[in-house]
């Protein structure tokens, strides 16, 4: 099997990871912070790294400001819901996912929020202008995807970060596709939430993922309930993150999770997006009949820029055949894992003019080698030539 749907979940993990969870899962399993016996004590221990190491590579000041949570959109519901009041005004773009586009229509249908969607350019990119030009007295929060899902267009964050913290707003970055494949940094950047999750770029399992809390953000609570500490209390406690974290922790998938985080931090991001821009540009490279294809903006910046401005996924759809017809026949004939529609981003592809069938995805990741570029292409060579 050649699998190239790492947008959606990488797959392998590495071999640590694994053995990281079981190794973990066998011998220091308990419940964290709940006692004061060595396996609560292990696994309390193994969170607060998880939370260190995750702190390190999004450059957070404070670990303790790093919440773990389920996946990026437990993370984003956490910061969207957690921040908006009613009468405020939220700014986001055609890019997102459903886990920012879904949260923020209810609230706009439900007279909580106004809500304004951006429209991306020809590159794909949401112009930090027009989000100047969007801003009105009421704008509380914009919510913005870091890499696109769909275009994989890596967004000037920094930008729209000195908008809005000039401007007092909150801006909330969805980094689905970008934790674990392009550099960080909260601090920089004028981040006050970023949202991750643990299973894509940081290679850790499913199930796990967290939200970084800016010292601007007043994040309401999210999941009441045990965090271990002070009983006594009625409710749940001011401080981060048992703020924001109520129940058991997915305990084994952070243990993972951690693993992942070493290994992205060992390797070094810049060396695994330069990695996953070459396997790109040799997929495309490998290509006989590259007119059967249209692709969604990054054939240029690959072929010509080196992948510049962009993450490991190509969005394409080729003449002849539908986007699911086409994943079909990979994953049948060839063994090839791809990922065909709207990739729960159905204003993005409205924006490229390919809604509702969508397009055929293929992202490759940490462990995706030549091989698996160049084995796709001559899948598709073969299917383009009859
Ligand atoms: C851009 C983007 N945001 C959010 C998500 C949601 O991530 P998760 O499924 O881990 O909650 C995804 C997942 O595909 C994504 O690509």
């Amino acid at each position: 099997m050649i699998y190239l749907d790492n947008a959606a979940t990488s797959y392998p993990k590495p071999d640590a990871v694994y053995r990281a969870i079981e190794e973990f899962a066998r011998t220091s399993g308990g419940n964290p912070g709940r006692a004061g016996h060595r396996l609560a004590v292990e696994a309390e221990a193994m969170i607060d790294d998880t939370r260190r190491l995750a702190a390190r590579l999004f450059g957070a000041p404070r670990p303790e400001r790093v919440v773990l949570c389920l996946n990026a959109t437990d993370a984003l519901n956490m910061a969207i819901k957690g921040v908006v009041r009613p009468g405020d005004h939220v700014i986001t773009s055609v890019l997102e996912h459903n886990s920012v586009n879904r949260p923020l229509n209810r609230l706009e249908r439900d007279g909580v929020i106004t809500l304004t969607r951006l429209p991306a350019s020809a590159e794909h990119l949401i112009d930090p202008g027009a989000l100047l030009r969007a801003w009105t007295p009421r704008t509380r929060l914009v919510a913005v995807t870091h890499a696109s899902n769909v275009t994989g267009t890596i967004q000037p964050v920094g930008d729209y970060g000195r908008i809005v913290r000039e401007r007092d707003g909150l801006l909330l970055v969805d980094a689905a596709q970008s934790a674990g494949a392009v550099p960080i940094d909260v601090e920089a950047d004028l981040i006050d939430l970023l949202a991750f999750t643990g299973h894509k770029g940081l290679l850790g399992p499913t199930g796990t993922g967290g939200l970084v809390v800016g010292e601007r953000a007043d994040v309401g609570v999210w999941r009441e309930g045990g965090t271990g500490g002070d009983s006594t209390d009625p409710f749940q406690p001011a401080e981060l993150p048992y703020h924001l974290e109520g129940g058991t922790p997915n305990v084994f998938g952070l243990a993972g999770l951690r693993e992942g985080l070493r290994i992205v931090l060992e390797r070094g991001v810049e060396s695994i997006l330069t990695h996953e821009r070459a396997l790109l540009a040799a997929f495309l490279g490998g290509l006989r009949r590259p007119e059967t294809f249209s692709f969604y903006g990054a054939d240029t910046a690959l072929r010509e820029r080196g992948g510049e401005g962009r993450v490991g996924l190509l969005s394409f759809t080729m003449t002849g055949y539908a986007p699911g017809e086409l994943a079909t026949l990979l994953d049948q004939h060839f063994e090839i894992a791809v990922r065909p529609g709207l990739d729960c981003a159905p204003y993005a592809h409205r924006h490229l003019g390919t809604f509702p069938a969508g397009a055929t995805r293929l992202s490759v990741g940490f462990l995706s080698t030549e091989d698996d570029a160049l084995g796709v292409a001559a899948a598709l060579n073969e299917l383009s030539e009859g």
